[in-house]
């Protein structure tokens, strides 16, 4: 069962996308659309479009398109019926009673309470007789009883079934623990046992609070040192961060970026609670994206190792790309985070806080690395190193800022700023117009669907496909043509299999006396879905008339009738004779 119609209908009218997009994102007026930087993808020039008149959006950029709820569901990173939920609530709407009964969803549900029972009994192990190796364990970390609430560390004891016994007794079965990676099916086929044993627990909660997933670390010198919480129905790992409910709420704009779990902690106790960290691999732009809607700086401080300066290289253009402003913490003698607070006893704190204060920003840092690595006492080390440092400065987006470092350098090397400058610019020059070139190419492959994976048939048949589109985007429209349009062409003269499957259903809808795109979330995929989206809003600007109307139509009739070049390029020799012979006539 979906939700009603008429209770969705209303969940759109009462929650605007506009008014509603305008909370994560900055949007300008630009005729009939509003437009940004999409929020879904890193970007310099705003491609993200609200189509006011429908409370529609489609990036050009991404592809991603969709109504308020797609957006909430995205935004948000939630499934459609918490998504409903959410707008329901923000609107002060009641959901209709037992509406949706989605299996999904419920799972989701399910595994939420799975984690959070886990985390309440591993924290209960971690204080009991049989949890002493691991309170110890954090004990001889200096982590204070305290920071253990805080975080709501723990336990998981080594017997093989000590979890799953608990949560079991609690109601939950085998594939929901197996499903939240709480447990691990028995090879034999017959039970599950837990995944997590023996070693220390690290809960990984979302920005709603929920326990989306664990980190679990040895104590002793074994591998794997860290295990974590495999992607489940409700936690990916590239898309979620260590302790960002506690930094975003922590009344900074400015986050420490960290390596690790123990460093997020000890910073935190330290008296920082602004710092968060990847769950174990290398920064992805949706953190990015994410990180951005909470701050406006962020602070790397990754280990001083050089896995760490690599990592640390890589993060900054990413951070950088989602608009952030990107600083560098230079930890001393090799050390991470925690082992440099704790080497500082007492005064552990504000020397980290030392640390902050004289972090420079991602330029000043790459200057530095590249500063080091040529010997500038030399006429040629010298050249070397303002080659390399204007490239740095050209890649600044702020003219303002590309300035200062120019001065800077100017100064400290005794060059001529205005030759300096002209060495910034030429490269700066060649970079705008690769960029702009790829930009365009990119979003004119968008555009015409070339090199389209997802839709095979739009580029075997171009001609009819862009027919095909422009009648769906004008019976969305213009219902009331349905009747006119139904008469004019039955659906089989379609040749896109999409175009073809959203005509039959729209016109059903309008039949019904339905809205055409209220309900689309029951019947089409997300890349579906995006794809009307950006078939209407390409279309948006197009006038509708009962001649072109009329043309749309002739096109596909008349494209109907050739054979695609799929079809050629499955004829045998003889039957391509026969279809040449046939045009000639
Ligand atoms: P401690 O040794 O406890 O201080 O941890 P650390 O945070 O200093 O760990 P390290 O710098 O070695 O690793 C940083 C982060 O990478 C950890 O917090 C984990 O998220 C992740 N990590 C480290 N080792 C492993 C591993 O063996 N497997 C997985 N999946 N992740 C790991
Ligand atoms: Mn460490």
């Amino acid at each position: 069962m979906a939700f009603p119609e008429g209770f969705l209908q209303e969940l759109k009218l009462r929650n605007d996308l506009t008014e509603l997009a305008s909370s994560y994102i900055s949007l300008k007026r630009r005729g009939r659309n509003m437009v940004g930087l999409c929020p879904f993808h890193g970007e310099k020039t705003p491609s993200f479009n609200i189509y006011t008149e429908n409370g529609s959006f489609y990036c050009f950029g991404c592809g991603v398109g969709g109504d308020v709820i797609t957006f909430v569901m995205k935004i948000e990173n939630l499934d459609y019926v918490e998504a409903v939920k959410f707008l329901a609530q923000r609107a002060g709407m009641e959901i209709p009673e037992d509406s949706y009964d989605d299996s999904m969803s419920r799972l989701r549900t399910r595994v939420f309470e799975a984690n959070r029972e886990a985390a309440r009994y591993f924290y209960k192990s971690l204080y009991a007789p049989h949890g002493k190796p691991g309170l110890d364990y954090f004990h001889a970390r200096m982590l204070s009883d305290r920071t253990i609430r805080h975080f709501g560390l723990g336990f998981a004891d080594e017997d093989w079934s000590s979890l799953c016994d608990y949560l079991k007794q609690k109601g939950f079965t085998d594939s929901e623990l197996v499903a939240a990676n709480l447990a691990v099916k028995q090879r034999s086929g017959h039970g599950v046992y837990d995944r997590f044993r023996n070693r220390v627990m690290f809960p990984i909660i979302d920005l709603r609070g929920n326990v989306i997933a664990f980190g679990g670390r040895i104590m002793t010198d074994e591998k794997p040192k860290y295990l974590n919480t495999s992607d489940t129905p409700v936690f990916k790992k590239s898309e979620n961060l260590f302790s960002l409910n506690n930094a975003k709420n922590s009344g900074s704009r400015s986050l420490i970026l960290c390596e690790g779990y123990m460093d997020v902690i000890a910073v935190s106790q330290a008296g920082f609670q602004n710092a968060i960290a990847t769950l174990g691999t290398a920064l992805t732009r949706e953190q990015a994206m994410l990180i951005k809607r909470y701050a406006d700086e962020v602070i790397i401080c990754y280990d001083s190792d050089e896995a760490g300066q690599k990592a640390t290289a890589r993060a900054i253009p990413i951070l950088r790309g989602a608009g952030l402003l990107v600083r560098v913490l230079t930890i001393p003698s090799g050390k991470d985070p925690d082992e440099f607070i704790k080497s500082n006893g007492a005064d552990g704190a504000a020397a980290f806080k030392s640390l902050i204060d004289k972090s420079g920003n991602d330029v000043e840092y790459r200057l530095e690395k590249i500063k080091s690595s040529y010997n500038l006492s030399t006429a040629d080390g010298k050249v070397q190193f303002l080659e390399e440092a204007a490239k740095v400065i050209a890649a600044i987006y702020s003219p303002i800022e590309r300035d200062v470092y120019i001065g800077k350098i100017c100064k400290e090397f005794e060059v001529e700023k205005a030759a300096f400058t002209r060495q910034v610019n030429s490269i700066n020059r060649r970079k705008n117009r690769d960029y702009e070139k790829k930009e365009a190419r990119r979003i004119q492959n968008e555009l015409s669907g070339r090199g389209d994976r997802f839709d095979i048939r739009r580029s075997q048949n171009p001609r009819s496909s862009s027919a095909e589109e422009a009648l769906v985007a004008y019976l969305i429209r213009n219902p009331d043509s349905a009747e006119y349009i139904d008469g004019k062409i039955s659906a089989d003269r379609f040749q896109n299999e999409l175009m073809k499957r959203y005509y039959i259903y729209m016109l059903d809808r309008i039949k019904q006396g339905l809205d055409p795109m209220n309900n689309l979330n029951a019947d089409f995929t997300e890349e579906e879905r995006s794809r009307i989206y950006k078939i209407i809003h390409k279309h948006s600007t197009i006038a509708d008339t009962r001649s072109s109307l009329d043309e749309y139509i002739n096109v596909i009739l008349s494209e109907s009738g050739k054979p695609t070049k799929k079809d050629i390029s499955n004829m045998s020799a003889q039957e391509i004779q026969q279809y040449l012979n046939a045009q000639k006539k």
